[in-house]
């Protein structure tokens, strides 16, 4: 019984506070939160920084090193990555090869289901009987096949990379390293096989990085680590913007040149922005924060604004939070 009625008071707590959250939703004409995470998000929402993207594309097409997208939790690696992805199938390198490409998205991954996932996210066909090397057989004869046959080089992109099994490794290893000497003598005469064939695009922590560096220095000795951008104040701006526009159903028509963050203030992203040391997951949460205080202001004075005011309350309270989780 007791139960019940602490249920009850719980369950009205939330209701009001979801009404509170949704009245301010209501009156800058969003038709849901702008700053709830997206399972699948909308590349419309990226905010892209070609330059940085353009330096990710470049080394794969170079193929001179396999590249690490190196940065802190949140910084949006994994964003990097679909963007990466999104612009390879339309490139060429300088010889005329095109890319066929992979992604690896699972993580805790044991020998045979990295096999697995990289054999399905290529598309190469195998056996569930097969044990693991034979699958990644099966996926470096198909890689080879398709550079020799149809002039396409392979970009895999395994994410967070060191939280895999690490005998996982040894077969991303193997296809880091491939064409095989024997692949050579068989091939060579076909068409020169005097280069990598299939890149490697990892991402992870700069944790991560060290440890590969002390455990497998064949490599990182060949990788090159590219580290996430934090994102500038503009850069926030545009963030916020868009997620506005996104909620407000307007995000087809949005100009990033010429756009409205209202009802934030320039000064509330800047302090937000500062808080979240450009790190874009940080400036969703603050943001969502921000939109709580206001909601509560909105009740009382019938004004929906996020000020400078406000974002430091929320960063100070969000940094309260975090140095007593460290
Ligand atoms: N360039 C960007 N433009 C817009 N949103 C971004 C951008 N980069 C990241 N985000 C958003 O920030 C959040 C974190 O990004 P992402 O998942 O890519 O980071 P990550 O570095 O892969 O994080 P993790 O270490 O948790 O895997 C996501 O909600 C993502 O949509
Ligand atoms: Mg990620």
């Amino acid at each position: 019984m007791t139960i019940a009625i602490h249920e009850s008071a719980l369950i009205r707590h939330f209701n009001t506070r979801k009404e509170v959250l949704r009245a301010w939703e209501e009156r800058i004409g969003a038709r849901f939160s702008p700053f709830r995470g997206f399972k699948m998000p909308d590349s419309r929402l990226y905010i892209e920084d070609s330059n940085f993207l353009d330096s990710i594309v470049d080394l794969i097409i170079t193929n001179e090193r396999h590249v690490f997208i190196r940065g802190p939790v949140g910084s949006g690696k994994s964003t990097l990555m679909l963007l990466a992805l999104r612009d390879l199938p339309t490139l060429a390198d300088r010889r005329g090869n095109k890319f066929v490409t992979g992604y690896v998205g699972m993580t805790g991954l044991y020998e045979k289901q990295m096999a697995a996932a990289i054999a399905d996210s290529l598309r190469v066909k195998y056996k569930r009987s097969w044990e693991s090397s034979q699958i990644i057989d099966a996926v470096a004869k198909e890689s080879l096949r398709r550079y020799v046959e149809e002039q396409s080089r392979t970009a895999l992109f395994i994410e967070d990379v060191a939280d895999n099994q690490e005998a996982a490794f040894h077969k991303l290893r193997f296809l880091a390293d491939l064409p095989t000497e024997e692949m050579i003598d068989a091939y060579g005469k076909t068409r020169a096989l005097d280069e990598p064939i299939v890149t490697l695009v990892m991402s992870g922590t700069m944790i991560y990085w060290n440890a590969m560096l002390s455990f497998l220095p064949q490599i990182a000795d060949r990788t090159e680590p590219l580290d996430v951008p934090a994102l500038n104040n503009a850069k926030a701006r545009e963030f916020i913007g868009r997620r506005i526009s996104y909620a407000q159903g307007r995000i087809d028509s949005f100009d990033p040149e010429n756009f409205d963050i209202y009802p934030f203030t320039d000064d509330a992203i800047t302090v937000i922005n500062t808080a979240a040391n450009g790190n874009p997951r940080d400036i969703r949460m603050l943001a969502r924060g921000c939109q709580q205080v206001a909601a509560e202001i909105l009740r009382k004075n019938n004004d929906p604004t996020v000020n400078r005011e406000i974002a430091e309350l929320v960063s100070e309270a969000y940094a309260t939070i975090l140095k007593e989780v460290q």
